[in-house]
């Protein structure tokens, strides 16, 4: 006893003293981080007492390198003499540490010396690319999505970036838009993850650290509100929805540290967001406490001529720098006008001051006053090429990215033995189109990209053949490779067709109003079939595409993106069941065009229809289902999950700070190894403004050993129940909820509590 007691005592002692060292870590911590805050803050106020106004103004323009990709630029010519005088804040479009370092020296011959920011479009990669943002958040593995921007950066700053315009957060329930490639697709529970994920991993551990860039969240904000789907379209939207639905990952990427925001090209509710002070200085600046800054988009202080907001660019200048637009990206309002308007009393001079104290203490935070050229390093640009670590992870997740959407006779995996594959599509031997959009960072070297066919023979037996035929082109009306493709089927035992939309045809200002399969991709997999030979069927895509006919017809389908530099040896991972898939849908697939925008946390309305065949007098197409032809967080695994035995731990939640637990036994039934997305759901039954039918609140990828089971739990608060009522308190309301767990928002195995205050 006396033993057990001593013990009892030491224990209690150790874990005192432990407490202890975590209490004072934290506050060296925070003394540390405070004595930085003051010496940044100190040093950034002596450097802007020496700025005339025009070297401030200059801090405030961002000119992008030799080539236009998203916008026109003014070729004014003089743009090295501008950084010589210090009349300009950051370039965009400019890499590698030989032109980096060439523009940061003209910078050092400045009178103030201010470094250059060096930022740039790196969106899934830089010379590596990894899947494309959606594809990855088919993962729902937020470690794995975290590492790809992580290596990003680690790769990207080598090569002298400092600065990348991501994650681009914008929720979008709108797969005609092009843009939804580069997000995390409709949902904002899921959103927010990725968001607090891919700010970590791109800003490492802080700024300052050599292989951190800073993030960009983008874009603010509700671009994918688009009218219509159509890029840079007007947004109207409630501000209860703008709060509830759009808002929440740009909140979650500020309280994860993010260094910068960009602003958007829609107008909102009238108000373009390059000239919304409501957004930029009410909710990010005041309600949210944001230090960092914020960019214009390409050009978008200017485009507020043509949204008829202003009239030229001088006012455009002074509506956007008082709404909070800290740096104008390309519309040189700023440097034509801005000086001028604060010498002729209309612009508060306070105003310029802050812009330029925000930018130059993410300078100084990340390092470049102390050493300019701390991303000039010709040796680790050098050894960053090609890092085979960073390829190993696109690789991998390129696998995890894949979603199997059917695969009924479970002919998928196949045997690296099979005698005869035929590899149809114009997908086959595609090089490029296997990264995407968004992919101008990477060399213009072909045996960088493993192609599709490459990856496949590579894991075939010696003695097997791929036969490859492209059949026909992705989007245009000839059909002259028919033949040959059709003869390349009958001589194989299985197909595998590679189908899908090429890398142009989603990203920005590729908005499709009819998202099928495009040119006569259809009608060549129609010909394939009728040989009857087993098909598995591949679909490229940046976005949800519509493929009825193959959705029905064709019994094994994997949605396989654009998966980056890996793309070839990811898919055969996956078809030969090297790997087994796990992906589920970031986005709802529609039937057709007519039903979108659709997402699965809609509201019930006062009509809702009972089932899909009931269409009188209720929410419900007369020729379409309302259902979508596969639904949000769906996808298969060549193993089978059964989920059953939902328990509450208690059935009513009393207070604020009352937990309750939800758990549920999950069994792997099939033959191989896997993992499952489990995913729980919540219905708030009666609220004073009306709840969605479902929303997610919790998910775990948990791997099982065939024949493996286990029991999970998720913890439900009142604090996860919040939303915002019709005066946009932040609230959550007595009532009665049901939670749903399954592993597709299609959950039905269900339960009931009741929250009392
Ligand atoms: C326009 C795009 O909207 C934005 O996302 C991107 O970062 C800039 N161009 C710079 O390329």
């Amino acid at each position: 006893m006396a033993i057990k007691e001593e013990l009892h005592s030491i224990t209690k002692s150790i874990f005192y003293i432990k407490k202890m060292k975590t209490i004072f870590r934290i506050l060296i911590f925070l003394s540390v981080f405070k004595s930085f805050g003051q010496e940044s803050e100190k040093f950034v106020a002596d450097l802007m007492s020496k700025m005339t106004l025009e070297e401030k103004v200059g801090q405030l323009n961002q000119y992008s390198g030799e080539w236009a990709h998203t916008g026109p630029v003014t070729k004014d010519g003089e743009k090295q003499t501008q950084i010589k005088k210090g009349m300009v804040g950051s370039m965009l479009n400019v890499t590698t540490v030989k032109h980096t370092t060439e523009l940061q020296k003209m910078a050092m011959q400045s009178r103030l010396k201010i470094p250059l920011l060096f930022g740039q479009d790196v969106i899934h990669g830089f010379r590596i690319n990894y899947p494309i943002p959606l594809a990855e958040v088919a993962s729902w593995d937020m470690s794995v999505i975290e590492k790809s921007a992580r290596y990003a950066a680690v790769e990207a700053s080598a090569y002298g970036v400092h600065w990348t315009f991501a994650p681009m957060i914008d929720i979008s329930r709108d797969p005609r838009w092009g843009r939804v490639m580069e997000g995390a697709g409709e949902d904002t529970f899921l959103g927010v993850q990725v968001a607090k994920a891919r700010v970590k991993g791109f800003q490492g551990n802080g700024l300052g650290s050599t292989d951190a860039v800073m993030a960009c969240a983008k874009h603010f904000a509700a671009y994918g509100a688009a009218v219509g789907g159509r890029d840079y379209n007007s947004v109207d939207m409630s501000l209860r929805q703008l709060y509830e639905t759009y808002l929440p990952p740009f909140k979650a990427a500020v309280d994860a540290g993010v260094g910068t925001l960009m602003n958007s090209f829609n107008d909102l509710n009238g108000v373009p967001a390059t000239g919304n002070k409501f957004l930029q200085r009410e909710v990010l600046k005041k309600q949210w406490d944001f230090k960092g800054f914020v960019v214009s988009d390409w050009g978008s202080i200017g485009e507020m001529i043509q949204h008829g907001f202003v009239k030229d660019n001088y006012q455009a200048a002074k509506v956007a720098i008082e709404a909070g637009s800290d740096m104008d990206m390309e519309s040189r309002s700023y440097k034509n006008h801005l000086a001028q308007l604060v010498n002729e009393g209309k612009v508060d001079s306070k105003l310029v001051d802050d812009a330029v104290r925000r930018i130059l203490l993410k300078k100084y935070e990340l390092g470049l006053f102390k050493d300019p050229f701390k991303f000039s390093n010709q040796k680790r640009e050098d050894s960053q090429f090609n890092n085979p670590a960073h390829r190993k992870h696109a690789r991998d997740i390129g696998a995890k990215s894949i979603v199997l959407l059917k695969n009924e006779k479970q002919l998928l995996p196949l045997s690296k033995k099979t005698k005869n594959i035929a590899l149809i599509g114009p997908f086959g031997k595609a090089v490029a189109e296997n990264l995407g959009f968004w992919s101008t960072s990477w060399p213009d070297d072909a045996s960088l990209i493993v192609s599709q066919f490459q990856g496949i023979r590579n894991q075939m037996d010696a003695n097997s053949n791929l036969i490859y035929a492209k059949g026909c082109n992705v989007n245009d009306s000839d059909k002259s490779q028919f033949n040959e493709a059709i003869e390349a089927a009958k001589k194989a035992d299985v197909v595998i067709m590679t189908l899908g939309e090429a890398h142009d045809m989603s990203g920005e200002a590729k908005s499709r109003s009819s998202i099928q399969l495009p040119g006569v991709q259809e009608e060549l997999l129609k010909e394939i079939h009728k040989t009857g030979k087993p098909i598995v069927l591949l679909i490229n895509a940046g976005r949800p595409l519509i493929f009825n006919w193959a959705a029905d017809t064709i019994e094994t389908i994997a949605y396989t993106w654009w998966l980056g530099s890996e793309a070839g040896n990811s898919i055969a991972d996956v078809v030969f069941g090297n790997y087994n898939p796990a992906g589920k849908l970031p986005m709802s697939f529609p039937r057709s065009e007519g039903q979108i925008p659709i997402y699965y946390n809609h509201y019930n309305t006062g009509r809702p229809a009972a089932n899909e065949n009931e269409t009188s007098y209720v929410s419900a197409y007369t020729d379409e289902k309302n259902s979508p032809k596969f639904p949000f967080g769906y996808g298969l695994s060549y193993t089978k999950f059964d989920i059953s035995n939902v328990k509450l731990s208690k059935t009513i939640l009393k207070s604020e700070n009352d937990v309750l637990t939800v758990s549920v036994a999950i069994e792997n039934t099939g033959n191989f190894d896997g993992e499952e997305v489990v995913q729980l759901y919540i219905r708030d039954l009666v609220g004073s403004v009306v709840r969605p039918v479902k929303e997610l609140k919790g998910f775990q990828k948990i791997f099982l050993k065939k024949g493996e089971k286990k029991e999970i739990s998720f913890d439900i608060t009142p604090e996860n129940l919040k939303f915002y009522d019709d005066t946009l308190n932040y609230i959550f309301e007595e009532g009665d909820f049901e939670v749903f767990v399954g592993n597709s928002s299609d959950a039905e195995l269900k339960s009931s509590f009741e929250l009392i205050k």
